[in-house]
Formats: C-alpha cells, structure tokens, sequence
C-alpha cells in the first residue's frame, strides 16, 4: 500500500510542481493519474521512489515512511518505466532485464531463468530477442523490454509514466492489450501516469486527476464521469465523454437493470451464433464486437451462464444504467 499525505514539492526558484495532494493506493490496485501537461504527475512519481524529494508532507509504503530507508534499497522494491525507457544501450536485453537481480545477488541460473520467463511474458521469445542490443528494437519491443525489467526482480510496487506514450497507436493498442492481459496473472501495485483517458479508464480501478499540481479529485473511473467534484472535473472528460461512459458501465451493470425483463433466458442451440462474454467485460468491449444476430451467453467470473441476450437488448439496458447514473448526479 501507497499512501500519500499533503505532500508538496516546490522546485528551486519554481511555483509548487505538487501542492498538497494525499491519495492512498491498495494492494493490488491500479491508480492512474492523469491531468494536463506540467500538472505534476511526473514529480508525484518521482517522490515515492525518492528520485525527487519531496518538500512537506509524507509518503508511506506498507506502513514505512520512505525516508525509513536508503533510496537503492527503496527503489530494488518498486519497479519504475518511463516513457523513454531508457534501455542500456551497452548491454544486451537480457542483460537490460538482468539489473535488478543482479544487484540483488541472485543466483546466476535463477537470472536467465527469470530472463527468459519474462521474456516469454512480454511476447518476445528469448531465442529470437535475448541477446539483442536494445537498439535493434522498435519502441514497442524497447518498450516492452523496459517493462520485463520492471518486473524483474517481482518488486511488488510497479510506477510506470506514460508507459506506452511514445508508441504509435495501433503499437500502442496491441502493447495495452498485452499488459492487461499480463496483470491479470500478477498482483501488483501500481500507479500508473498517462494523458490518455482512455488508458486511464481501461486500465485503472482509481484515477486521481491533477490540475496544476493539486489533485482535483480521486475516485473509479465511473465517479469522475457520473460524479465529477467540480467544473473542471467534469469539463476535462467532455470531449469523449460517450465513448467513457462505454467503457466504464459493465454487462454486469446492465444486467442488474434488465433482471426483471424478459430478456434473460437460457441459451439453445437452435437460436444461431452465441458468443461468450463476461459480467466485468465493458458495454463497449462486448458492444464493438458484436453482430445485431448474434446471442450473448453472460458467464460469471466461474465461467458460468449467468443470462443471454442480444446485441440490442444490450444496448438498451445501457441507455438505462447511463441515464440512471447521469440523474444520480443532477440532484
Ligand atoms: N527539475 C525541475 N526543476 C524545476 N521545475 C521542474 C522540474 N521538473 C518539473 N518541473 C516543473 O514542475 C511542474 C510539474 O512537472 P511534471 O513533470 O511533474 O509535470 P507532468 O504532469 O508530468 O507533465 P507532462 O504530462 O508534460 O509529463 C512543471 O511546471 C514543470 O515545469
Ligand atoms: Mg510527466
């Protein structure tokens, strides 16, 4: 568990980068942060693994103040990518991977092991990729890369700013994809920073949004749009304000409106093409994909049927769930 309390960080000579803000992040969550250019969200990061200092306040990692402790020691426990990766360019991309346990003192078998394990995670076979020079990469394996060697050393805090920012978009999709694919297999912590709302909403069980170095207000995804705190708030998600809104209203959430109509039913056979889906899986995730004939089977987190309906139906229910949730917040 993260914790951050008023913490604040003024740079020489500069207004404050950080202005009080406090935000707590639970084991096994991600926390996105995201906001305007300049807002802070790159100093906030800096200062849990202590690449800045900060200048008031406090942070906490599982009850430890981070000042408890040296920074490398710090740092070995929390994995950190950026934006530019900043590979080595001297050594290999198992030797990239290697730095952390290597610092640890790991065993040399349990390292190359580890290697191309992660390796292998990341898509990207060790026979083809391992002994690579990191500039014989595109930025999407570099990217790549930088994330297996956050993960090396299994640190059970990951900070990641804007880590699929310098990938182009349909890179940057795939990347994305992967990677949340690959959390759902480990439990990390992690904050994750990026301009990109749609990142944030996709990947993230909380946002904090920032504005010029305060943080405006943190909550699910689903609050900032259905219950933004303020006219900034609720101005900053506008532009794609729907397609949010998509996003963060589940099949389970429409579930819980359709329940007493007609629509839920038991599968057969005989009605054409049925086509899996889950309770979490997002109204626009299930929605894009489907064809107007086709039946959804809605599967539990035990993969079993829970109800079936179509496409419409589906959307229906939508519009139910978002105008319900938009009156909640009139009042
Ligand atoms: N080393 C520094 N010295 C002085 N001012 C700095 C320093 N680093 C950042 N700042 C200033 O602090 C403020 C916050 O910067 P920060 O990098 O945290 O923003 P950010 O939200 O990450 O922005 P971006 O989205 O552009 O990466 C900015 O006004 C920036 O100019
Ligand atoms: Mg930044």
């Amino acid at each position: 568990m993260i914790e951050l309390t008023n913490v604040s960080k003024i740079y020489e000579g500069s207004l404050k980068a950080v202005d009080d803000i406090s935000f707590t992040v639970e084991e096994g969550e991600i926390f996105g942060l995201i906001g305007t250019s300049g807002c802070g969200k790159t100093t906030t990061l800096k200062m849990i693994n202590r690449l800045e200092e900060l200048t008031s306040g406090q942070i906490f990692i599982d009850g430890y103040s981070v000042f408890d402790r040296p920074p490398e020691q710090l740092r070995r426990r929390i994995g950190y990518v950026i934006q530019n990766v900043g590979l080595f360019p001297h050594y290999s991309v198992k030797e990239n991977i290697a730095v952390t346990p290597k610092l640890l003192d790991w065993d040399p078998r349990r390292i190359n092991e580890r290697c191309d394990d992660l390796l292998q995670l990341v898509g990207m076979p060790p026979v083809e990729f391992a002994d690579r020079d990191p500039q014989a990469l595109s930025g999407g394996q570099q990217q790549r890369v930088g994330l297996a060697r956050a993960l090396a050393a299994d640190p059970p805090i990951i900070l990641m700013d804007e880590p699929f920012g310098a990938l182009d978009p349909i890179t940057k999709e795939r990347v994305q994809k992967e990677f949340k694919k690959l959390l759902q297999g480990i439990d990390k912590t992690i904050v994750l920073v990026t301009h990109d709302v749609f990142e944030a909403f996709d990947l993230c069980d909380r946002v904090g949004l920032m504005n010029n170095g305060k943080l405006q207000q943190v909550g699910t995804p689903r609050e900032l749009l259905f219950q933004p705190a303020d006219e900034y708030a609720r101005s900053f998600f506008d532009n794609h304000r729907f397609q949010l809104e998509m996003m963060s209203i589940t099949v389970g959430d429409i579930l819980e409106v359709i329940k007493e109509s007609s629509a839920l039913r038991s599968f057969s056979a005989g009605e054409g093409n049925g086509f899996s889906i889950y309770h979490s899986d997002s109204f626009f995730s299930v929605f894009e994909d489907s064809d107007p004939g086709e039946r959804l089977i809605v599967l539990n987190e035990e993969e079993e049927q829970v109800a079936v309906i179509t496409p419409n139906e589906l959307l229906e229910g939508f519009q139910q769930v978002r105008r319900m949730l938009k009156e909640g917040t009139d009042d």
